[in-house]
């Protein structure tokens, strides 16, 4: 089955979906970006992703292209188009196409939208929970605006190719005073060996993740507590458990930190448990309000 894509105003099937060269997006990486995603052919938190999108672009002062309710119908539209059941989809959204020059363009220039979407069987993500993932640490390299949702993204890039090398799943970023603040492209947690959930806080050094969001709602469910604290990478290689949160990983545990093995080395069980109640409160409707 060929493949769809939204590009500007069009609905393309992939060879045909194409940007054009001097797109802000392709010369500067000028754009911003969300992935969600989709369970049973729905969109998950959808309003709480619309809402991210929504501050990214006011952050780098990018046009919202078009109403998020429009922008949800698209969405829908390419998830529909494609088939999807479960899976991914992933909407981009550039300062559009104009002369290179890195001031911003002449008032007006459109915003460039990309939308495309995949399926991805819900399988391999429960399998790749079950067994736990590895992590390395490289150190924090990136800008002091991660909170935006920017496409970017090379030192994320880097980081989890080296991961990739190492045979690990995901590379956690430390900072120069020894903390972890979050993953290539999840956020980090631990479990400390009194039970505590410890998270950092998102009002800088991570991006704020609509998964971590919505896993302050499940743990208060479960009756289980979370400090939002940063912690250090001697903390969590001491950890009961650790793991990992974000659209495309749920909650996955992680087993393993820089080769040495988290609490016995299998997962967790407190990640086992808000994974397995995430989508009781992850939503397609715009629904409750959420603290984190
Ligand atoms: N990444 N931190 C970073 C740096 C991320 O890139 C992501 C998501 C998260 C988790 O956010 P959320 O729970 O909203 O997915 C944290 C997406 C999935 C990606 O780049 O593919």
């Amino acid at each position: 089955m060929s493949r769809f894509a939204y590009v500007n105003g069009l609905y393309l099937r992939h060879p045909e979906a194409v940007v054009h060269v001097e797109d802000r997006g392709y010369q500067f990486a000028d754009g911003v970006y969300e992935v969600c995603e989709i369970r049973d052919g729905r969109l998950i938190d959808e309003a709480l992703h619309m809402a991210r999108l929504e501050r990214s672009l006011k952050e780098l002062r990018i046009a919202q292209p078009m109403s998020l309710v429009a922008l949800g119908v698209v969405l829908r539209e390419v998830v529909r188009r494609n088939r999807v059941q479960d899976g991914l989809v992933y909407l981009q959204i550039t300062r559009g196409v104009a002369p290179r020059n890195h001031a911003f363009p002449a008032e007006g220039t459109p915003p460039s939208i990309v939308v495309t979407a995949k399926s991805s069987p819900r399988s391999a993500g429960d399998l790749r929970a079950e067994k736990g993932v590895s992590v390395i640490t490289v150190p924090e390299n990136r800008w002091d605006r991660v909170d935006i949702k920017t496409t970017s993204l090379l030192p994320n890039v880097l980081a989890k190719q080296a991961a990739k090398e190492a045979g690990a799943y995901e590379a956690w970023f430390v900072d120069a005073d020894g903390k972890v603040t979050e993953g290539s492209s999840t956020n980090a947690w631990i479990v400390t060996m009194d039970g505590g959930i410890v998270t950092r806080p998102a009002e800088s050094g991570i991006l704020r993740g609509i998964t971590r969001t919505v896993l302050f709602e499940v743990a208060k469910a479960a009756g289980l507590r979370i400090e939002e604290r940063a912690f250090s990478l001697d903390e969590a290689k001491a950890a009961r458990e650790a793991f990992i949160s974000a659209a495309t990983a749920i909650v996955t545990p992680v087993v393993e930190i820089d080769g040495q093995p988290v609490g016995n080395g299998s997962p967790g069980t407190v990640a086992t448990e808000l994974r397995r109640r995430f989508h009781e409160f992850a939503a397609q409707a715009p629904a409750r309000s959420r603290g984190g």
